[in-house]
C-alpha cells in the first residue's frame, strides 16, 4: 500500500512503473503469509493457540487471518509515509526492505519447519532484489537532480 499510494509522485514512468509493480508484488506476498498462517492454525486445538501465545488471537478472530505486528498491533496505514519528495519515499522504502528482510531472518532462526523456512527465504530474497530496484532508482533520480 506503501508503494501503490508512492508512485503517484514519482516523476516519471520508470519510478511509477516500478513502484506499482513492487507494490503488486507485495500483495501477492501477504497472500502467502497469509495463507501459511492459515495453514499453520487451522487445525491447532485452543490449547496449542494460547500455548503458541495466540491465546489473545484466537479470542478477538478464532482462526480468522487478522494483519497484527507480533504483539498484536493491527495494521495501519500509519506504519507508512508519503512525503511527495521521490528521494525521501525511495530511501524510505529500501529502509522498509531491509526491515523486511531482518524480519524473515529473525522468523527464520525461530523455526525448525522446513516448508516454512522455505517460503521465508524465498521472501526474503524477494526484498533483497525490491532493495536493489530501489537502490537502482534513487541513483537515477539522485543523477537527474530530482
Ligand atoms: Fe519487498
Amino acid at each position: 500500500m506503501r508503494y501503490f499510494s508512492q508512485k503517484f509522485s514519482m516523476p516519471d514512468d520508470y519510478g511509477k512503473a516500478l513502484l506499482n509493480d513492487i507494490a503488486t508484488e507485495e500483495l501477492g506476498h501477504c497472500e502467502m503469509i497469509a495463507t501459511m498462517v492459515h495453514q499453520l492454525t487451522k487445525n491447532a486445538t485452543i490449547k496449542e493457540m494460547e500455548e503458541a501465545g495466540l491465546g489473545a488471537m484466537y479470542a478477538e478472530h478464532g482462526k480468522g487471518v487478522y494483519p497484527t505486528d507480533s504483539n498484536g498491533v493491527p495494521f495501519t496505514v500509519a506504519y507508512f509515509a508519503v512525503t511527495g519528495d521521490p528521494l525521501a519515499d525511495i530511501m524510505e522504502d529500501m529502509a522498509a526492505e531491509q526491515k523486511a528482510r531482518a524480519t524473515y531472518e529473525n522468523l527464520i532462526n525461530m523455526t525448525d519447519d522446513e516448508d516454512v523456512i522455505r517460503v521465508l527465504l524465498f521472501l526474503r530474497q524477494r526484498e533483497v532484489v525490491h532493495y536493489n530496484r530501489f537502490k537502482e532508482l534513487f541513483l537515477y533520480y539522485k543523477k537527474k537532480g530530482y
